[in-house]
C-alpha cells in the first residue's frame, strides 16, 4: 500500500503571469515558464515547410491509435496517463519499445523531433537534459504525434498527481512543448487558464485530469494561440488547457510533443 500524501499540494504557483508570451528559448524564459510567470514560450518556424508536410505524410502512412478521450485523438507512440489506474507500472515500461518503434518510423521519413527540441533545451539550460527515467524499469517513452481535428478537452497535466508513485511524480514544475505540422485555417487553437491544478488527492490514486469544469476559470487569466506551422511552443501543463476543434474540412491539427519536467536535482526530464 502506498502512503497517503497531504491533502493539498504545497507548492501551488502565484496564479500572475507577466505580460505576454515571449519568443525565444532562453534559460530565462525557461525559468519563467516553470514557475509559471510567463504564458508560452513560441519558437517559430522551428521545422521548415517541407519538413513539416513530410511529417504529415509519413504519420498519415501508417497505423494510428485512439485515446480513451472524447472526442477521438489519434496518435503514433503512448501517453502515460493512459497507464494511470487499474494496472501495473510495469506494463509502460514493457510497451515503451514498441512506441519507441512506431515514434522512430515517423522520424525516419522526416526528422527526429525530439532530439531537435532537446538540442535546443540542452543548449540554455545548465543541468542535464534527457529521458525520464523509472529505477529498475527503464526509460520513459517521449515524442507523442497526435492526430486532434476535433479538439482536445479541458484537462491538467501534472506528473505528482497523474503519476504520484512513478519518478515524475517527483518533480517540481512541468512543462510541455509541441511542434505544429498541420494547423486548421480556423480552429485548433489552445487556451490555457492560469489556474495550477491543485485537486484534493485521496490516498496516492490520480484524480480524474480530463473533462475539468470550466466554470471555475472563466473569470481568471488565460492565453489563447493558435499555433503556425512549424512553430515549437511551450506551456505549462499544469495549467488547464484545451484545444477547440478545427473548422477546416482540409486540414487536421498534426503535432509531436512532450512533457519536460525539473527533478529535484535541478536536471530536465521529458516523457509522455
Ligand atoms: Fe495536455
Amino acid at each position: 500500500m502506498s502512503t497517503p500524501r497531504p491533502e493539498a499540494l504545497p507548492d501551488k504557483p502565484a496564479a500572475t503571469w507577466a505580460g505576454a508570451s515571449v519568443e525565444g528559448l532562453s534559460r530565462e524564459s525557461l525559468e519563467a515558464l516553470l514557475t509559471n510567470r510567463i504564458p508560452a514560450i513560441r519558437v517559430p518556424g522551428f521545422a521548415t515547410a517541407r519538413e513539416c508536410r513530410e511529417f504529415c505524410a509519413v504519420t498519415r502512412a501508417g497505423p494510428m491509435r485512439y485515446y480513451s478521450a472524447q472526442p477521438p485523438i489519434g496518435y503514433v507512440g503512448m501517453a502515460q496517463y493512459e497507464y494511470r489506474w487499474d494496472r501495473p507500472k510495469a506494463d509502460y515500461f514493457r510497451d515503451v519499445e514498441q512506441a519507441d518503434a512506431a515514434r522512430d518510423r515517423v522520424f525516419a521519413g522526416a526528422f527526429d523531433a525530439l532530439a531537435r527540441v532537446n538540442r535546443a533545451l540542452a543548449a540554455v539550460w545548465p543541468g542535464r537534459v534527457g529521458l525520464a527515467h523509472e529505477p529498475g524499469l527503464g526509460d520513459y517513452f517521449a515524442g507523442i504525434i497526435r492526430d486532434a481535428a476535433a479538439g482536445i478537452k479541458l484537462h491538467a497535466d501534472w506528473g505528482p498527481c497523474n503519476a504520484p508513485d512513478w519518478s515524475v511524480g517527483t518533480i517540481d514544475a512541468q512543462i510541455g512543448w509541441n511542434i505544429y505540422f498541420e494547423v486548421p485555417e480556423a480552429g485548433g487553437d489552445t487556451t490555457v487558464y492560469n489556474a495550477p491544478w491543485s485537486p484534493v488527492m485521496v490516498g496516492n490514486v490520480p484524480p480524474r485530469s480530463y473533462g475539468l469544469d470550466a466554470a471555475e476559470l472563466a473569470a481568471g487569466e488565460r492565453f489563447s494561440f493558435h499555433p503556425s506551422e512549424g512553430e515549437l511552443i511551450f506551456f505549462n501543463v499544469r495549467n488547464p488547457h484545451e484545444v477547440s476543434p478545427g473548422l477546416d474540412g482540409e486540414r487536421s491539427r498534426v503535432s509531436i510533443g512532450a512533457f519536460v519536467g525539473r527533478m529535484p536535482d535541478g536536471s530536465l526530464v521529458t516523457w509522455s
